[in-house]
């Protein structure tokens, strides 16, 4: 197969996303896209006619990774379905891909899914489908309306792009420039969600705090107005955003935080380190106790926020002594729950060709201890919550059977058992214990109310 050779028309799809939520969502969109010109979904990848592999670059030798899962889609007869491969390795490695592995058939970047039903025609004439185009037009216009059906929590992309250029990170070259789609637009695809089920909606952004606009009357509007908008929708019982810049935290932001009862109190939002000399290098823009005075105002305007963030290891000419600093942020901020990572360097960004790259060993060690020290904070703030009751939002089964899985409003996973409640409930659950990555609930008894 591949360019040059005509394919049938491929009937059934399957949309295989990795790394982040914005990812999730992209995938969910290209399956839209795909059942709206008439293809149905496929259990999983054996089975389907074209497989569209939505791939994440952030870390790691992701790249390495999609060669090989394109390996495992060949079939014991030997064919292979259509295979995409979308996302950012997509649009890191654009034809590359292609020129690298017969195998693939579509190479369809971030910002440009929208043209998949023309790149799938293009391979069914025989003709090379590439595209890592950055279109003025938005996909989203394009796009079709969202599914009749939802789950209970769905995501919703608001903005796109990062303008920041952390030295580590690949974003701003994948995703292009930041972007915020229109009040209209976001407004309409809420009702839409709440219409099809959904009760709670995470907005999404790589830098979601950046978001702006005009409302439908023409004011400018940050954020915070879009989240107060929100909370007026019938039906939509909360709200969440995700992730966050510590340098577009506004005031307004924290405020929403004390005053909009279906905002969630959860923030996302990364440090990275705890030493200014390392955040210099990284090009945050903004410092350690800079930082640390944004939570302290978040924690005034709603005091029992979750706290989450990311974190990053061995970043070039990091010292011993700088990474203790990352510890005794970590420690001052009590974080409920964090991502770590090794720092990976990712080929054109301006660290990787930074001196002072740091040993595989070095990297391994600082990372267990950073995720020791955070696995404490996370098991207390857990453990914070037992004894007490709360609503959680029920999401999906557990393992054993009657089981389900809900979340609090600090989006501590919460399992119940043997109860009457459905997927999509928001129920009273008494906390009865704790560990550090799950709670145990049961509903709470009317009597003891
Ligand atoms: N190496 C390791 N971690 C990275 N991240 C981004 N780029 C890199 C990299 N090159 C992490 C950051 C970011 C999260 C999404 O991924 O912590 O916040
Ligand atoms: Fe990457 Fe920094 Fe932008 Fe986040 S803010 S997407 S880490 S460049």
């Amino acid at each position: 197969m591949g360019a040059g050779m005509t394919q049938t028309p491929p009937k059934t799809y399957h949309v295989k996303s990795f790394g982040c939520q914005m990812n999730v969502y992209d995938g969910e969109r290209m399956g839209e896209l795909l059942a709206a010109r008439g293809m149905t979904a496929a259990g999983d990848g054996a089975e389907a006619d074209l497989v569209v592999l939505n791939t994440c670059h952030i870390r790691e030798r992701a790249a390495e990774k999609v060669y090989s899962d394109i390996g495992r889609l060949r079939r014991e007869d030997g064919t292979r379905p259509m295979i995409a491969v979308a996302g950012c390795v997509a649009q890191a490695e654009g034809s590359e891909i292609t020129r690298r592995t017969k195998a693939v058939d579509i190479v369809v970047g971030p910002q440009a899914y929208h043209r998949l039903p023309g790149l799938i025609d293009d391979v069914v004439a025989g003709r090379e489908a590439v595209d890592t185009d950055m279109p003025a037009d938005s996909k989203f216009d394009i796009l079709p309306g969202r599914a009749r059906r939802s789950a209970p929590s769905a995501f919703l992309t608001v903005q796109e792009g990062c303008d920041k250029f952390c030295t580590y990170c690949v974003v701003p070259y994948t995703r292009g420039a930041e972007v915020s789609r229109p009040w209209n637009a976001i407004m309409d695809e809420a009702r839409a969600l709440v219409d099809a089920g959904a009760c709670e909606i995470t907005l999404l952004g790589q830098n979601v705090n950046a978001w702006s606009g005009e409302d439908d009357a023409g004011r400018p509007q940050g954020l915070d107005g879009l989240i107060r908008a929100l909370d007026r929708l019938p039906g939509l019982a909360r709200i969440r955003y995700t992730t966050s810049h510590p340098n577009d935290m506004t005031q307004a932001l924290i405020d929403a935080h004390a005053e909009v009862p279906a905002l969630m109190p959860f923030l996302h939002l990364p440090v990275q380190a705890g030493s200014d000399r390392i955040l210099k290098a990284m090009n945050r823009s903004h410092s350690r106790d800079s930082y640390l005075r944004i939570i302290e105002r978040v924690r005034a305007a709603r005091p029992d926020i979750a706290l989450s963030g990311d974190f990053i290891v061995g970043f070039p000419g990091e010292t011993d002594a700088e990474f203790e600093e990352t510890l005794s942020i970590v420690n001052e901020a009590r974080y409920a729950q964090c991502f770590s990572f090794k720092y990976s360097p990712r080929p054109g960004t301006p660290a990787a060709d930074m001196e002072g790259q740091i040993a595989p060993e070095v990297m391994d060690e600082r990372l267990k201890r950073l995720q020791a020290t955070l696995n404490v904070h996370q098991l207390a703030f857990n453990q914070a919550s037992v004894g007490q009751r709360t609503t959680i939002l029920l999401e999906r089964k557990g393992r054993h059977p009657g089981q389900l899985i809900g979340k609090t409003p600090w989006l501590q996973s919460v399992h119940i058992d043997g109860t009457s409640a459905a997927i999509g409930d928001l129920i009273a659950v008494d906390i009865l214990s704790a560990g550090p990555n799950s709670l145990a609930g049961a509903l709470a008894s009317p009597l003891a109310a």
